[in-house]
């Protein structure tokens, strides 16, 4: 026992004195800052991620993740917008806040010019020869680099917790407090009180504007570590050594929480249980991955044998999709029609952060030629295949449920959970995927949102949603996670009776049924509309009506009460009323519910619908 105790409490006063006593002047608890860097007409980045390299910035991408918001792609830099280059944040000879670049000096620099022309005024002619031994650089030898330090900040604690990531902004002659609050979207009282005593007009200095990650998120302020480390200091003192392992439980909790954000942008505003499933074992090799990768078109182009027929494996609204080997993994490379714009870049960075074990995951994009998005390969295909096409097995009943269920909680997840939370807007079978072992994933959401986005320059609205799947009140353009709920009750329908979602009505028997979407509507019908005809018919027994709109192919391989069910809830999420729906945690109960009674082989089981009808 006594060992334990002295070891921890050696690290602990260790790890005190190292982050704590000695970095006590510099109020650290960041490790990153951003630079906002003013380039030059006809700059790259590949030239600012040189001048500005550091164990954060080998690559141009490096600073393009965290500049998406200016630049339009990563080979294109305005002259007149700024770039945010990241760096690290270190104490300084125990007294601020900085990071000291090794600059290679160029023949005609002078110390002025490196300040006000290379690092665009971050730094300042003074600092430079104050943190150099040579008074001018004409005296340095070769090979030797110059110092150019860099301040950063990491906020305040007195003005706001909220903000732990901090711009260095050199201010110029057109900044105002007013113009930079109204560009950072942030209070300018807010920035004045970050920058006390700044002249937001003077026309020269640094200030410092709080910053997003490259999530597009503002990183909160570290937990306490100076408060925590006086107060494990002050039991150290004490002789309690069970401080130690407080302190390296804190610190532990601190340093964890850093590496995670840093390496999973901002999880920490994730719900605790949403982020990963339990059971999601294909996508944890992913969980550590700091950034959505970005392929090559090369890449892409050899993957997919040149983007090959033989790999084609589908075409949708949205463009082509291929099938392709990435990196060792099975992938489905999607060319989409539209061009990736910095918003768009910003907003997949968001979406590529909601993991679910029934959504379809984004692996990766790629920008070069055109805009494509890799998402994981999903061996059987859409559902859609499966429920109508003749050449593929039919799928038992059981089968169909399990996929209802894994739908319903794909949809509840982006519904309730994710961050921020989403609509589909255009579930249908196409857009259900079946991995080799049938689990279903929800594909293409928040692509509907990324569509908005590129889309909301065109005069042109694009209507999302797909005819059939689309309830009553979006004709008045309403939309609601109501509009998810209503489809999926449509596929719920299509799960029962391998129709399609508009049918073509023939004469007195609901037999030929293909889709036909871009003729006249009056001799079709939705499928909704003949389930709701059964149901409401008067007389005869819901069995009876409900037999003759059950795939055929199910033979009498069903139990006749569970569709029953399925379709008295695929009923309620079709209602016309969008407020009548059920939520989808609601479905997902129900549906839990129906499943397990069958596997029991116990039957009647009405709570599992009266749960369904809990509104919101
Ligand atoms: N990750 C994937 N794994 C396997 N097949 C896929 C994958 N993504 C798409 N597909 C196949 O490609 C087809 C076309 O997909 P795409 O999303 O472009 O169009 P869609 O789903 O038919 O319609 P929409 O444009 O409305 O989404 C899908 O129906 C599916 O069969
Ligand atoms: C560190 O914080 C203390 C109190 O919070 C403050 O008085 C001091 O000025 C800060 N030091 C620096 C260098 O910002
Ligand atoms: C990038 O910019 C530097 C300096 O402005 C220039 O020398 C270089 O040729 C540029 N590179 C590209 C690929 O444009
Ligand atoms: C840097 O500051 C100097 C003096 O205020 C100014 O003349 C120069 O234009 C600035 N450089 C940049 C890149 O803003
Ligand atoms: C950087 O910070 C130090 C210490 O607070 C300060 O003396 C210096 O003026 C700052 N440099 C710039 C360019 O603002
Ligand atoms: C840069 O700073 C380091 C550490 O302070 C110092 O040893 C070195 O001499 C400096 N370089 C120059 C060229 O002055
Ligand atoms: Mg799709």
């Amino acid at each position: 026992m006594k060992p334990i105790k002295f070891r921890l409490s050696l690290l602990f006063l260790l790890l005190a004195s190292k982050s704590f006593i000695a970095e006590s002047k510099c109020n650290k608890t960041c490790d990153l800052a951003l630079a906002s860097y003013h380039p030059m007409k006809d700059s790259n980045l590949t030239y600012i991620s040189e001048i500005m390299k550091s164990n954060l910035v080998s690559k141009p991408e490096d600073i393009f993740i965290y500049s998406t918001d200016t630049m339009p792609n990563q080979n294109f830099v305005r002259a007149s917008s700024r770039v945010n280059v990241p760096f690290p944040c270190d104490c300084i000879n125990d007294e601020f806040l900085g990071h000291t670049f090794l600059y290679e000096l160029q023949p005609t620099d002078t110390y002025a010019s490196i300040a006000e022309f290379t690092f665009r005024n971050l730094t300042t002619k003074e600092r430079i020869q104050r943190d150099n031994v040579y008074a001018e650089k004409n005296f340095i030898p070769k090979f030797v680099k110059v110092n150019v330090t860099v301040n950063c900040s990491c906020g305040n604690r007195e003005v706001s917790n909220d903000y732990g990531l901090f711009i260095t902004y050199p201010l110029t002659s057109k900044d105002t407090l007013e113009s930079i609050a109204k560009d950072t979207k942030l209070d300018a009282e807010l920035l004045q009180r970050y920058n006390p005593g700044v002249d937001f007009s003077q026309g020269s200095g640094l200030v410092f504007i709080p910053g997003k990650d490259e999530n597009g998120i503002y990183v909160p302020l570290c937990p306490t570590p100076r408060k925590a480390g006086h107060l494990a200091r002050s039991l150290a003192t004490a002789g309690i050594s069970i401080g130690g392992i407080c302190m390296v439980l804190l610190l532990s909790i601190c340093i964890y929480v850093r590496y995670f954000r840093k390496k999973n942008g901002d999880e920490s505003n994730l719900p605790p249980n949403g982020y990963k499933d339990a059971n999601d074992d294909t996508g944890s090799k992913y969980i550590f991955e700091d950034k959505l990768p970005k392929f090559s078109y090369v890449e892409l182009a050899n993957a997919t044998n040149n983007f090959s027929l033989a790999n084609k494996i589908g075409e949708g609204g949205f463009g082509e999709v291929y099938y392709g080997e990435l990196r060792g993994q099975k992938t489905a490379i999607k060319k989409m029609k539209m061009q990736a714009t910095t918003e768009f870049l910003a907003e997949l960075q968001i979406l590529t952060k909601v993991r679910h074990w029934n959504l379809v995951h984004l692996i990766g994009y790629c920008v070069e030629e055109s805009l494509f998005l890799v998402y994981e390969y999903m061996e059987n295909g859409n559902l859609s295949q499966h429920l109508r096409n003749s050449g593929r097995e039919a799928m038992a009943w059981s089968t169909r449920m399990q996929i209802a269920l894994d739908v319903a909680r794909g949809l509840e997840y982006i519904h309730e959970h994710s961050v921020p939370v989403y609509i589909h807007r255009d579930i249908k079978p196409d857009n259900i995927l079946l991995n080799e072992n049938f689990t279903a994933k929800i594909a293409d959401f928040g692509v509907t949102r990324l569509t908005d986005i590129a889309n909301s320059t065109d005069q042109t609205h694009h209507m999302a949603g797909t005819f059939g799947y689309m309830p009553p009140e979006n004709a008045y353009g309403h939309i609601s996670r109501k509009i998810d709920v209503y489809a999926f009750g449509v596929v719920l329908y299509e799960l029962i009776s391998a129709k399609a979602a508009v049918i073509k009505i023939d004469k007195n028997e609901f037999k030929s049924l293909e889709i036909r979407t871009n003729e006249s509507v009056d001799e079709y019908k939705s499928l909704v509309a003949l389930f709701d005809e059964v149901i409401d018919e008067e007389g005869n027994p819901i069995e009876e009506g409900l037999r003759k709109l059950v795939d055929p192919r199910l033979g009498d391989n069903y139990s006749i009460d569970s569709i029953k069910k399925m379709t008295q809830l695929a009923k309620t999420c079709t209602n016309r009323d969008p407020k009548q729906r059920p939520r989808m945690r609601a479905v997902v109960v129900s549906l839990m519910k129906l499943n397990s009674s069958i596997d029991d082989g116990s039957s009647t089981d009405n709570a599992a619908l009266t749960l369904a009808m809990e509104h919101d």
